[in-house]
Formats: C-alpha cells, sequence, structure tokens
C-alpha cells in the first residue's frame, strides 16, 4: 500500500474493534494495532485482522537490551505483521538487533521497522527538561532519523513537521510516518505535534496515522474518507 493512510484502533478489546470495522465493510485497511489492544488480545487479533485482508502496524515501540529486543522481534515476525517500531532512544545497537530478529523471524519478506523519534505528544521544551536535550526538537529528531537509518531500519515517526528534512537529508524511501493528525475541526487531546492530513502530504510524508479524529467520530467512514481526501490532495484542509 503506497502512502496509506493507517488508522489507530485505539480500542480496550475485540468487540469494540469489530464494531467499529463495521463501518468499512469491503476496504482494505491499514490498521495500527497499538498496546492496549495487544495486551488485551493477543496475537489473536493481528491473525484476526490479517485475515480480513488489512495490513497491520503492530506499534509496541519496543525498548530494552538488544538482545531481548532481537529475541521479541522474532516472535512478532512471526505474527505475519507488515510493520513494527522500535524507539530510537534505545539506540543504534539495538536498532540494528531489531532487523537481526525480524529477519530470523520471517519467513517471507521481513516487516517493515521504524523508529520513534520524539513522540508527536512531546513539546521542546518537556524534551528538554525531561529527556535534558539541549538541541532543538527538529535536530533531535533529525539525529535519531539518521541513527535508524545507518542501523537499517526503514523509517521513522516523527510529526509531519519533521517529514520534510527527513526526506531531503536521507531520501524518500526512507518512511516518515506520521501521526498527530487532525482536521481543523477536531480536538488535539494530548497531542502537541498537531497537523492536517493535507499538511503531512505537502510536507513529504509517507503515511499519516489517524486515531481519535476517526475512531470518536460520530460517523467514522464519513471522517475517514474525508481525512483521505485531505491526505490525497481531494480536499483543501490546511
Ligand atoms: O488519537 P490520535 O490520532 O492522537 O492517535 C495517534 C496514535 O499514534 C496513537 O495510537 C499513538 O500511540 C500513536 N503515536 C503517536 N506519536 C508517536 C508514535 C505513535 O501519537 N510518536
Amino acid at each position: 500500500m503506497k502512502n496509506p493512510l493507517i488508522i489507530a484502533l485505539d480500542f480496550p478489546g475485540k468487540q469494540e474493534v469489530h464494531h467499529f470495522l463495521k463501518n468499512f465493510e469491503n476496504e482494505k485497511l491499514f490498521l495500527k494495532v497499538g498496546m492496549e489492544l495487544f495486551y488485551q488480545e493477543g496475537p489473536s487479533i493481528v491473525y484476526d485482522l490479517k485475515e480480513q485482508g488489512h495490513n497491520i502496524f503492530l506499534d509496541l515501540k519496543l525498548h530494552d537490551i538488544p538482545n531481548t529486543v532481537q529475541s521479541a522481534m522474532k516472535r512478532l515476525a512471526g505474527l505475519g505483521c507488515d510493520m513494527v517500531n522500535v524507539h530510537a532512544a534505545g539506540g543504534k545497537a539495538m536498532m540494528e538487533a531489531a532487523c537481526e530478529g525480524l529477519e530470523a523471524g520471517s519467513t517471507g519478506k521481513r516487516p517493515s521497522c521504524i523508529a520513534v523519534t520524539q513522540l508527536t505528544s512531546t513539546s521542546e521544551q518537556q524534551m528538554r527538561s525531561d529527556q535534558l536535550i539541549a538541541v532543538s526538537l527538529n535536530e533531535s529528531v533529525l539525529h535519531y532519523a539518521n541513527l535508524a537509518k545507518e542501523a537499517g531500519l526503514d523509517g521513522v515517526v516523527c510529526s509531519s513537521f519533521e517529514a520534510r528534512a527527513i526526506g531531503s537529508k536521507i531520501g524518500s524511501a526512507f518512511l516518515t510516518v506520521t501521526p498527530g493528525i487532525r482536521l481543523s475541526s477536531d480536538d488535539n487531546g494530548d497531542q502537541k505535534r498537531v497537523a492536517t492530513p493535507e499538511f503531512a502530504r505537502k510536507e513529504g510524508a509517507s503515511a499519516i496515522v489517524v486515531g481519535r479524529s476517526i475512531t470518536r467520530a460520530e460517523n467514522p467512514f464519513e471522517k475517514y474518507i474525508q481525512c483521505k481526501q485531505s491526505w490525497e490532495g481531494v480536499l483543501n484542509e490546511a
């Protein structure tokens, strides 16, 4: 799937997911399974959604010693998901180990592996005070993106505001997956670095991740189409 709109299935369990997906009959989607859903349902949620023909981004954001991440990734590769991720803050050796684990656990093509740079809920001020990082947020994201590239990863999770700089420094083949997406009429919630789908497209993002804007909408399918049109350039939104 080229330039997908990935829907974040931030639901407590299978039942809620199936109820939500009734809005999308016949659509083959790119779905993000996060910690809440995976910790509740385990691998069966991935098998179920794959069986329905959807692409899966398993968003567990691994961050541990290299050996542990390598073994965990071997297991995740066996689930058949299409994309997985780690925290770049875990370091280059950990990211290399993640790739090795994925290679070892995959029967066919290994899932794409991307690294979270700075969470889209983190502001520059929070990054400085909580992580004691003295450079700008942009520099920190670019540094992590470079590190991820050197470690052999396929891309990063970043905000739309950093996608252009990463694309021009590392190349457009390196994925920039951008959460923190809202239509201008939506509530930001806990997200800080928020942008519209249209803005993400103009900044060259490879994919957008949309959660609450769609999952909490009165009419999720209608909202999905609106976001998709803004993402694909059919609707002027930004
Ligand atoms: O509801 P909302 O659109 O804010 O959801 C964004 C999703 O993307 C959540 O599932 C969140 O965990 C995830 N995410 C993020 N920022 C990152 C990485 C992942 O918001 N840097």
